[in-house]
């Protein structure tokens, strides 16, 4: 056999024997017998390189050192698949990069009643939850709205089809979250002082800026000697850590059943004056409701919309993207 048919064979049977090599240990006699430097067919293949006439020895040489080559890279490349863990094996690489994770973000309504709760209890205000489905006593009754007010007609609620169990009165979607209020003085001796965050529901047609669910912040300071002024610091307060010392308050005279007196209140911000909610100081009528004494303890009351902030802030122009859970929306937040 020449020489070239010789080296031939050679990478044929060793590519063979390399490919076949089932694990490490049997890959490793293969090198030996195929690549061995002191013994075995690549050193029986130099003896014979050694007798080829002097004027083919370039050409021969040359493609002996490509076929040692080849044979070589198969080995490492076959050595590099035996070398991963059985995982390879079960169709699983674990070289490769992985998944990218997408995390989760906190919806930005979430956010901004996170930040509005840090912001008042910096200001003494605890935090306080109540339920969202109410009673008449608590939605209106104990507020002074008498049965006759126009905020009671069931066209303007959302009055649940179930009666309350323990009364047998009718139910409801609580339409403001000052039902907290009466819910934390009923239980806690005066001086209170909390902010209560959550949903509240009114019928409305829906569009850009009107839905019939949306959020509202609650607060609630009542103890000796709490004035109108107090009401002002505190709103302004808490605009100012919220946004900036660039913003100003401002009330106009206005009625609510369980204020007197009450106000609108205006947040001067960036281009203009935005309505931001209702306040007051708590009428007297509410304090007696719950047993405690106008004469010793007054307090003032707010509620606040938290959509209208959120979406000043991260200039959202439409209300309902907050309720769609549209993921492309909620990760830019
Ligand atoms: N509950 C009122 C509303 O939803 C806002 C308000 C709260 C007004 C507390 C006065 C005091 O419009």
């Amino acid at each position: 056999m020449d020489a070239v048919a010789e080296i031939g064979e050679y990478e044929r049977t060793a590519l063979a024997a390399i490919a076949a090599a089932a694990d490490a240990a049997g890959l490793e006699a293969v090198r030996v017998e195929f690549l061995g430097q002191k013994k075995g067919q690549l050193k029986e293949l130099q003896k014979l390189l050694g007798q080829v006439a002097p004027d083919q020895r370039p050409v021969i040489g040359k493609k002996f050192n490509e076929v040692k080559a080849r044979v070589t890279a198969a080995l490492e490349s076959r050595q590099s698949t035996l070398d991963r863990p059985a995982s390879a094996a079960a169709g699983i690489d674990v070289t490769l990069p992985g998944v990218p994770f997408q995390l989760g973000k906190r919806h930005p309504l979430s956010q901004t009643m996170a930040e509005f709760k840090l912001i008042m209890s910096r200001l003494g205000f605890d935090a306080v939850d109540g339920p969202e489905i109410e009673d008449e006593q608590h939605n209106f009754e104990a507020l002074n709205i008498p049965p006759i007010h126009p905020a009671r007609d069931p066209l303007d609620n959302f009055y649940l089809s179930v009666a309350d169990r323990r009364t047998g009165g009718p139910l409801l979607l609580r339409s403001q979250t000052s039902t907290v209020q009466i819910r934390v003085m009923e239980n806690t001796p005066p001086p209170v002082r909390i902010v209560s965050l959550g949903r509240v529901y009114r019928p409305d047609t829906i569009d850009a800026t009107h839905s019939c669910m949306f959020h509202q912040m609650e607060g609630l300071w009542v103890a000796e000697r709490v004035t109108l002024a107090d009401l002002k610091t505190v709103l302004r307060l808490f605009a100012t850590s919220y946004l900036g010392d660039d913003v100003a308050i401002r009330f106009r005279p206005s009625f609510f059943p369980f204020t007197e007196p009450s106000v609108e209140v205006d947040m001067h911000w960036g281009d203009g004056w935005m309505e931001i909610g209702g306040a007051g100081m708590v009428d007297p009528n509410v304090l007696r409701a719950v047993g405690y004494d106008p004469e010793c303890v007054t307090g003032f009351a707010f509620g606040l919309g938290i959509e209208r902030f959120c979406m000043r802030r991260h200039h959202i122009t439409d209300i309902r993207r907050f309720y769609e859970n549209d993921v492309r929306f909620l990760r830019q937040f």
